[in-house]
């Protein structure tokens, strides 16, 4: 098919990428992970329990589809950089497969209502969101490094949220957790520069997950939908190095 006369040539579809997608079991990094593998790019899915998404009707199709652009690894965001289920180890599975990595999706996180007012015992559970927002991205994205740096034209793509520039209400573990997620994001941001590396960080509002089960402040469709995320991740991977937005936030309610 080519294009109607005075329309431009649409653009060459972009190179194929090796991808790590952390959270790819469901939700948005489910959606991404396949909207990336349709496209025609390498996933190395990360996730805690490989065996159970290998069963699953839909993934099964995946992996028929794909089996050789599709790798699912354990990994586990609060496990130590060198544990079994660590970063390392899946970074090292991924650059053994296909020789090295160019993009890092990080969406494995946990949402959490804790508040400045955390009741006795809820402390351990501060804890656990900032083990997994905020140092499970950390480490993954220290042990990817390296091969990000190597590529020349690294990306690094992490699902922050609106909780990360505004708290709403009272979410101080969830809000703390990623603030600190878009300071980190600026860090790298500002360490890869040199070698290539562009980072994005995505700021959405509500998303139509099992993470915003609970909300009733908005209908389900209303929300944005992790399909519409998984096409904004495509088009942010496509982007040359000179045009990629540092935080791409998107809301599905006006705050003004
Ligand atoms: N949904 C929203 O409204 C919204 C809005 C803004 C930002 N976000 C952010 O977007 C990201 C994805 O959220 P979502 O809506 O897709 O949530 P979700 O549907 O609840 O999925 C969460 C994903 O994170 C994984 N995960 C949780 N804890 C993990 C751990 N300790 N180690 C490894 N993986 C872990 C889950 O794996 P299992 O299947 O093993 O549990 C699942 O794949 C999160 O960082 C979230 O904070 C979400």
């Amino acid at each position: 098919m080519s294009a109607s006369p005075g329309q431009p040539e649409p653009a060459d579809a972009p190179s194929p990428r090796t991808v790590l997608v952390s959270g790819a079991s469901r939700g948005i990094g489910r959606a991404i992970a396949e909207r990336l593998l349709a496209e025609g790019h390498r996933v190395s899915a990360g996730v805690r329990d490989p065996a159970g998404l290998q069963a699953e009707t839909g993934a099964a199709a995946l992996c028929r589809q794909a089996p050789d652009r599709l790798l699912i690894h354990p990994y586990e965001a609060s496990a130590g950089d060198a544990a079994p289920r660590g970063p390392r180890a899946w970074v090292e599975a991924t650059a053994e497969r296909w020789g090295g990595i160019d993009a890092l999706v990080h969406c494995a996180g946990v949402f959490s209502r804790v508040g400045l007012q955390y009741a006795d015992g809820e402390e351990e559970e501060i804890g656990r969101v900032l083990d997994v927002n905020l140092m499970g991205p950390w480490r993954l994205s220290r042990a990817a490094w390296p091969l990000l740096a190597a590529s020349g034209d690294g990306r690094v793509l992490t699902l922050v949220s609106m909780s990360g520039k505004r708290v709403k209400g009272r979410l101080a573990a969830y809000g703390a957790s990623k603030f600190a997620l878009l300071a980190l994001c600026q860090t790298m941001r500002n360490e890869g520069w040199d070698n290539g590396i562009r980072v994005t960080a995505i700021c959405p509002s509500w998303v139509n997950t099992a993470m915003a089960a609970a909300v009733t402040a908005i209908p389900r469709q209303a929300m944005t939908q992790p399909q519409d995320l998984a096409a904004s991740v495509s088009h942010l991977l496509a982007l040359p190095a000179a045009a990629v937005p540092f935080e791409f936030s998107v809301n599905c309610q006006l705050e003004a």
